[in-house]
């Protein structure tokens, strides 16, 4: 297997030629699922005749099965619901994502009846009306079996307007080998990062010190808020109504994430047009010591056909500055149903398959991504695969959203571009008053 997930650059590699990924097959076997519509022995054609028909649009994930091999196991492994999966672009295509999601779930016509969305989005749609409240499928007790904070960030107005699907955040990727050659631990501030990378450059073991995402895209605003609130700082005001981002805290992480280009030099100026995948390919190429990204690179990491570093990267929570604490973004994608779908049933059994145990543990196994459900935590098979989750469990857990307000879309896009302005210019204050400006006027009006 390669790549884990497809982010702007989907790898080359065994997933895509097929020559290593399981079957339908396995991910039927692993779910437990493959009795389903072939133990009914019904012909194909006439249990389709008889099927409720349904869309599912997403983002396009991918690793060693693709959403399409995952919707297709669900296809086979019943008899009474048939979903045709809808793909939209990478989640590092965030805004064209969204855009896309806008564009159907606007026109109220139904289609597609179930989606997926960024965590991120679930206030706006829910707040627009899009978005099915879950709560009488999904009850209480239903709720309790996933993270707290998951089922928070999928409630709006008290309302479940969305599903748990899995879990994202921010964490650091080392290298083992060529931390222990200099003597050194992984770093826990940002200091002892900077230190280590730059005596590991100049031993000319590696080209670069630490890899980041500086594109003018959704994932600055994620490295955007691991730096400030590694400060103590935040985007917003603690009551949401302000911008916080030119305040000192904010001021000093945006001139670290500049100084790691301009000063200490730990970090190519490339990163200013990377997003996870070109930021991820020079890492598992062996060429720095460091790497800010989310989960699905461990996979690629440990695959000998895409990686030269296997077996030699270890994952911490990321760095903080002195006084601060560790701070990772919260992401992932969480289902949703179409408030205006004509086939609530069929959706919601869809939804019960996709976020059980069973499928959840394949999503973590095939695709890299991290469960919402605690016990899938716990399962033997991604304790062995994927060590790091279990072990990263409360940085998951204790992750720091983004901005949770119906006006995420525009607040993101003015963060983008003044955090952009900043760390090409370097006029780091002026740069963040204008961009706070910008979002006052957002969020108050
Ligand atoms: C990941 C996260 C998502 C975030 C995106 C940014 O896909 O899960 O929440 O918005 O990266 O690129």
């Amino acid at each position: 297997m390669s790549d884990v997930l497809s982010r702007s650059t989907p790898a080359v590699g065994a997933s895509q030629s097929g020559s290593t990924a399981p079957s339908r097959r396995t991910f039927l076997q692993g779910a437990g699922l493959a009795a389903g519509a072939l133990a009914l022995g019904l012909p194909k054609r006439a249990r389709a005749a008889e099927r409720t028909e349904i869309t599912f649009a997403s983002a396009k994930f991918f690793g060693k099965q693709t959403m399409a091999q995952v919707v297709d196991a669900y296809n086979q492994s019943q008899g009474k619901i048939h979903v045709t999966y809808v793909e939209l672009p990478p989640p590092s295509s965030s805004t064209e994502v969204h855009t896309a999601l806008v564009q159907q779930l606007a026109r109220r016509t139904g289609t597609p009846d179930v989606f997926t969305q960024d965590v991120v989005w679930i206030a706006e749609f829910a707040g627009a009306g899009w978005a099915l409240p879950l709560d009488e499928y999904f009850n209480a007790s239903v709720q309790s079996q996933f993270f707290p904070g998951l089922v928070a960030a999928c409630t709006y107005n008290n309302k479940l307007t969305a599903l748990p699907w899995y879990v994202d955040s921010g964490m650091l990727f080392y290298r083992k080998d060529l931390l222990e050659g200099i003597g050194a631990k992984p770093p826990q501030t940002w200091d002892e990062l900077t230190a280590a990378a730059q005596e590991i450059q100049k031993s000319g073991k590696a080209d670069f010190g630490y890899l980041w995402q500086g594109k003018q895209a959704e994932v600055l605003v994620c490295d955007l808020v691991e730096a400030i609130a590694s400060n103590g700082g935040s985007i917003l005001t603690p009551d949401g109504k302000s911008s916080a981002l030119s305040d000192d805290k904010a001021v000093a992480a945006v001139q670290f994430l500049y100084d790691t280009i301009n000063k200490t030099k730990i970090s190519p100026s490339d990163v200013l047009s990377w997003d996870e995948e070109p930021s991820r390919q020079p890492f598992t190429a062996g060429r720095a010591p460091f790497l800010r990204n989310w989960s699905y690179v461990y996979a690629i990491a440990q695959d000998k056909a895409a990686s030269s570093v296997v077996d030699k990267v270890g994952v911490v929570p990321l760095p903080h500055f002195a006084g601060g604490k560790s701070a990772a973004c919260l992401g992932g994608y969480q289902y949703g149903v179409n408030a205006n779908t004509k086939n609530r049933e069929a959706a919601i059994e869809f939804l019960t398959w996709m976020s059980s145990p069973a499928t959840q543990l394949q999503f973590a196994l095939q695709l890299g991504i991290a469960p919402t459900r605690p016990e899938v935590f716990e399962d033997a098979q991604l304790g062995k695969e994927q060590p790091f989750m279990k072990q990263l469990k409360s940085v998951f857990t204790g992750a720091t959203p983004r901005p949770v307000t119906p006006k995420y879309a525009q607040v993101t896009l003015a963060i983008q571009s003044g955090v952009s302005k900043a760390l090409v210019s370097g006029n780091i204050k002026a740069e963040l008053e204008a961009a706070s400006a910008k979002i006052n006027a957002i969020v108050a009006g």
